[in-house]
Formats: C-alpha cells, structure tokens, sequence
C-alpha cells in the first residue's frame, strides 16, 4: 500500500496568518491528508513554523520581544489556531529545533565536500544609520525586473523574482527608513546552483504530471539561467542557524548564520526526527531516505506560486546536490493568491480576516468549506463577505443541513429514533446508487489528483442528489399511503447520512463527526461498494436527531463582518 509524506509550506512565525496564507498551503494539504487516510493509506503529514531569517527578527523588534521568546510564544499560538482549523498535522514541528540545527550544518558540510559551496567576499549593503547589514527583508526597493516599488531584499511579491538587495534601485533601510546606505565587504557561502543546472532540468524534465503553475515558475528560472545563479546561503545576522561545517566550526564564519531559505525547507526532514523524538512515531527514516525504504513513499508539497522557485530548484539543489539518498519530492501542487473583497489580504495593514478572528465568528467548518470550494487553483481568487454567506447558506446549511435535518425529524416522528425497516429499494433508488457511484467515483478521482475546486464540486452536487431523490420519493407523502416503502426511503435516507460524513470528512470534519455520533456509528468506512454502503445502517439501530448541523448567516452579520475586517486590525 503506498505511503504518502505530506508536506504544507511552512509558514513565517511572525504573526497569525491571514484566510489567504491558510487557503494557499496548509489547508489543502489537510484536505489530502485526511482524504489519504479516508482511503486507509498511511500518513505522514507534517508541517512547522518558519522560525529564523527577517521576518521572525522584525516581528520579535516590533513586539518588544527577544526573538526566542518570541518564537517559542508564537509556535505555540499558531500550533493552536491551526488545531482550531483541525489541520490534522501529525507533528508541527519549529524550523529552530536541535534536530533542524544539525542536519542544516549537515547538508552544508556535504555540499562543501562536494566543492557545492564557494566562500565568496562580496559587497553587501550597510546602513549607516542602524550600524548593521541589511539582509533581506530589512532592505526595500524598487524590483529592477517590474518596478515593483515595495520588493524585499531577498524576493519581489509581485514578480517572485528572487532578488539581492544589491540589486534593488532606490533602497532604504526597514528599520529606520534609512537611505544612507553603502556597499561594505563581507564573506559569504554561495550554494552553487549553476553547477547543478542539468541535474535540475531533468528532474524537472521528469515531472510532466505537474501543474502548470508550477513547471512552467521553474523553468522560468532554469530558462533564463536567473534562477541557478549561485545564491547566497548565510546571512550577517544574530538569530538563525549557525555557519558550521557539519559539527565543525567554519573558519572566517563565525558570527553568521545559514539563510533562513537554506534552513526552512531542510525543515520538512527535521520534523520528521521532530516527530518521532516527541514518541509520536518511530521511524523516520523510512519516510525520508530512500535506502531506508521511502522508495514507497509518494511525496507531496502544497504551497503558494512564490514559494515555487524555492522548492522547484533550492531546495532540490540542496537535496540532490548532497548525493546521498533522500526523498525527492513527488508531486508540487501549488496556488494562485486569495484576494479579500475588492483588494488584496494584507498583514501589515490588517486587512482581511485573520485565523482567529475567522475562528472567533464561525466554526472551522463553514471557512474549510467556502475556502477549498473557492481555492485560487486556476487563477487568483477572491473572497467576498456576499459570496461567503451565499454558499454556507446554500450549500452547508440549506443541502447539506437541511437534508440531514429533514430525513431524522421526520423519521423521529413517524418511525421513532431507530432505522425503520421497509421493503425493498424500487426504481428511483437504483436509480439514485447509480447516480451517487459514478459521482462518488469522480470524486475520488479528482481527491487524488488534488484537484480540490472540482472535488468540492462533485460533493456538492453528491449532496444535491441526496436532496432531490428526498424531494422526489417525498415519503412524506408516500408515508400516508405506503407506510413500508417510506420506511425504506428513510432507511436509505439515514444510511446516506453515514455516506455524507464519510466523504465530507475531508472538507468538514466536525460536521462528519457530529453526523457519525448523531448516527450513533464509527464506521467510517470509504464506500467502494455504493450499494453496500448504503446498507451498513441495519434496521433496529438507534440514531439521535443532531443540533442544527449549520446554521445560516444574516444579512445583519454579513455587513457588520464585512465593516469589521476592512480596516486596521486591533
Ligand atoms: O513563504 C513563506 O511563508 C515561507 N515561510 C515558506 C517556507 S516553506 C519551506 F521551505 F520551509
Ligand atoms: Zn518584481
């Protein structure tokens, strides 16, 4: 049976991440991972917090915090919010463990023995004003490749372009605003990318299932050369992992630390070590190196479009450069932006809905599935308050809810709160099985092949088709003339009940679990046979009526959310 390693991006510590960054990595991640684990396949599903470089520095400066503490205070809310969206990750590990402190300074030991790494003195760009360098997100600029006028020294948002801040045009210091800034001397270690160009273009040459997106971001880079530059893989900064050379120190190093985008994704294999420290699993080995049996694994990564050059190219420069015998990743799926009514989610202004503000207002359920029915695969998507409550509406609490709200009280009251027995299915229930077997099967086909718009489209209508055989076979009607076949219809109605938790679970797992209990079952088997799936509730078994399964936004709340989250976040 084949394993699957899942990994969401790691997203930066600095702060609560906004609907955006959970739509773009994480939460389709979980959505696969569930599904996998629906299907009985093994799971290993990781993700963790992006500890060191800028972002973390920054955010601790703004806070008032050291850095430290800083991180270890935001893991552990952000571990929190992310079990409040259920994201079902079997270990969220912290990318400044110990066990992600060696294996950084083993991979550039490796690289180093293999003549990968180069120390270069170059000129990097000080500011006079804050006494330091300006690594990265402590430099801004204008983008040379599309004008952009807010590019970070490391990476353009708008273009993805992979920068230098040397390469910037008119840049000022993020700390002071500075502009008084000047080229000084300083030596650093380059990754040599160059050298791996061919190796890299067959691999990718090899990945013609990919999406689009996310083949066409990396040649790109290996097209025009730009993306294989020799990049710079430490940093003049205090906090991150330190330059060593496997356990050794690096001589004329000391003081520095690996560049955060060099430590981050060496992270996915760490926590993995993080896993199975913390006594959560026992063998990692088996999951990450392909001598140890990870040939079986498949491996798959989720991420948003300006995480692709990274993961397309740094870090399997890193990976395949080592030479030794790592999992290479399978399958990259990776996403467009999530815009927020009319503009862009943006954290420094606090625009947009938060993760905990989102769980402040609703359950888990109803942002999983207005945001996975809606994700920006094909082209940006955008969030808007209309949107949002037209769907939990329609589709959570008038098919879904109403479905499963009409077929218990209605049998509460003429059959009692057990499965009625009836006769035999007739024609429009054949009918129906068919129906539901070739949905049910395109389902699966578009769940693993993490096509998510379409699987929220097929469960939609897997829905629909539930509620209009129940229109149709109205056994309310049916009931005055024919009490035995309306006790069938409802038999089958229940039994879909269980179906619908089964194959919701993905999307909306505490719906699926409050419809398990409520149908007083823990058989969450996959229905490979709809027919017999839909017979696993027997006549005789007790079932409760559940509380409202989702209930409906207003006109009233839609208007004030939308006022709330427009401005300045508080
Ligand atoms: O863009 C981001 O949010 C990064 N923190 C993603 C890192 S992914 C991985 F490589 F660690
Ligand atoms: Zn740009």
């Amino acid at each position: 049976m084949a394993r699957h390693l899942i990994t969401s991006a790691l997203p930066y510590i600095n702060g609560i991440k906004h609907l955006g960054n959970l739509v773009g990595s994480q939460l389709p991640a979980d959505l696969f991972a569930r599904y996998m684990r629906g299907r009985g396949r093994e799971v290993l599903f990781l993700c963790a917090t992006d500890e060191h470089g800028t972002p973390a520095e920054l955010a601790a400066t703004k806070a008032g915090k050291p850095v430290e503490d800083y991180c270890a205070e935001l893991h552990e809310v952000q571990a929190r919010i992310a079990d409040g969206f259920r994201l079902s990750f079997d270990h969220y590990g912290r990318s400044s463990s110990p066990q992600n402190h060696a294996l950084t300074q083993h991979f550039a030991g490796r690289l180093a023995d293999l003549g990968l790494i180069s120390e270069v003195t170059e000129k990097q760009m000080y500011s006079n004003a804050d006494g330091r360098f300006l690594p990265d997100r402590y430099i801004e600029g204008t983008c040379p490749n599309c004008g952009f006028e807010s590019a970070r020294g490391d990476q353009c948002d708008n273009c993805t372009k992979q920068l230098d801040p040397t390469d910037l045009i008119n840049p000022y210091s993020t700390i002071s605003g500075s502009t008084d800034l000047e080229e000084r001397e300083t030596k650093h270690l380059f990754l040599r990318q160059s050298e791996m160009r061919e190796k890299l273009q067959n691999w990718i040459d090899t990945k013609a299932d990919w999406p689009i997106l996310t083949t066409s971001i990396a040649n790109k880079w290996l097209n025009d050369g730009d993306g294989l530059q020799d990049r710079g893989i430490t940093r003049d900064l205090d906090w991150g992992i330190p330059v060593k050379r496997g356990a050794e120190d690096w001589p004329g190093m000391e003081g520095k630390v690996f560049y955060v985008w060099f430590d981050a994704p060496i992270e996915y294999i760490a926590c993995a070590q993080e896993w199975v420290d913390a006594g959560k699993g026992s063998d990692w080995e088996r999951w990450w190196r392909t001598d140890k049996g990870a040939d079986d694994v498949t491996y798959t990564q989720f991420m948003g479009k300006d995480n692709v050059p990274f993961h397309t190219l740094s870090f399997p420069a890193t990976i395949l450069g080592s030479q030794e015998p790592w999992k290479a990743v399978d399958y990259i799926k990776s996403f467009n932006y999530l815009n927020y009514d009319g503009g862009q989610f943006s954290t420094s202004r606090g625009r947009g809905v938060f993760m905990d503000q989102a769980l402040e207002i609703l359950p888990a359920d109803y942002w999983r599935w207005w945001l996975l029915s809606h994700a920006p695969e094909s082209s940006d998507s955008e969030f808007t308050w209309e949107n949002f409550q037209q769907s939990v509406n329609k589709d959570l609490a008038d098919v879904l809810g109403n479905f499963v709200s009409r077929v218990t009280k209605f049998c509460r009251s003429k059959f009692g709160e057990e499965v009625p027995t009836g006769g035999a299915f007739g024609e429009t229930e054949t009918a129906l099985i068919t129906e539901l077997t070739t949905r049910i099967r395109a389902y699966e086909d578009h769940m693993s092949s993490m096509e998510v718009r379409k699987s929220a489209q097929e469960l939609r209508a897997i829905w629909v088709a539930g509620n209009e055989y129940l229109q149709n076979a109205a056994p309310w009607s049916v009931f005055k003339t024919d009490p035995e076949q309306a006790a069938a219809q409802i038999r089958l109605a229940l039994n879909l009940i269980r179906l619908y938790a089964v194959l919701s679970a993905p999307f909306i797992p505490d719906a699926s679990k409050a419809l398990l209990a409520a149908m007083n079952t823990d058989d969450t088997s996959w229905p490979d046979n709809v027919p017999a799936a839909l017979e696993v509730l027997k006549p005789g078994h007790a079932f409760t009526v559940p509380d409202v399964t989702f209930r409906k936004i207003s006109d009233e709340e839609r208007e004030d959310w939308q006022t709330r989250f427009a401005g300045k976040r508080d």
